[in-house]
């Protein structure tokens, strides 16, 4: 099973990026074909329809083609005023916009449709950014994603993590097994050829 898998965070410490390795991490031991995606390495300007109009930009399309090609996606989301960040929202807000007079592309669900999509957090306060979950959940659902009933809120989060990056406790590292699992079971029968 193809796994993308991706944080919400460009910042260097981010507790979003590390959770998002550990998680690519666990699914590659567990035998899943992960691609772990940066945000950061992509070249995604804030969206302006005055823009889009002059050309869609090729980091767009890149980021289209990738996600259509993963059946499954794990998204670790940091917490920014209860809700989800710009970044994120961008992002998908880019994607979802069809190319206009492109026969592939003018669908503009065609990287979202059908997707089995697990959704983490992670944030320093006790609750993990788990309201920024409330509000990325439907945004997915309106891209007709199939979102995973199994979530985790990472809390503390900059306790969580050890020098190398692994999760310390190992009630958390069952609980972000669970979603990998969960995603993987759903996307593997969703998907079955
Ligand atoms: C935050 N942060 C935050 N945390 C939280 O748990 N709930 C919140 O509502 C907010 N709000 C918020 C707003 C803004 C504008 C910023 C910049 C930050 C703190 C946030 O969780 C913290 O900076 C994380 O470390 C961000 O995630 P990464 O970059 O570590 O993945």
């Amino acid at each position: 099973m193809k796994l993308l898998v991706f944080a919400g965070s460009t910042r260097a410490q981010s507790h979003n990026r590390k959770l998002a390795r550990e998680v690519a991490a666990m699914a590659r031991a567990g035998g899943a074909d992960v691609n772990h995606l940066e945000l950061g390495d992509h070249d995604i300007p804030m969206y302006n329809a005055d823009l889009e109009a002059r050309g869609t930009p090729p980091d767009v399309l890149k980021l289209k083609q990738l996600f259509f090609e993963h059946p499954a996606w794990i998204i670790c989301t940091p917490e920014y005023n209860a809700s989800y960040p710009a970044l994120l929202k961008n992002t998908l807000d880019w994607l979802s916009s069809p190319v206009k007079g492109d026969p592939v592309w003018g669908d503009d669900m065609r990287f979202s449709r059908g997707k089995v999509v697990g959704v983490l957090s992670a944030s320093p306060g006790a609750l993990g950014g788990i309201r920024s979950q409330s509000h990325l959940v439907p945004l997915l659902i309106n891209l007709h994603c199939w979102v995973a009933p199994t979530t985790y809120a990472l809390g503390r989060a900059q306790q969580a993590f050890d020098d190398a990056g692994h999760l310390v406790d190992e009630a958390a590292r069952r609980r972000v097994q669970a979603v990998i699992d969960q995603v993987l079971w759903a996307a593997g029968r969703l998907h079955a050829a």
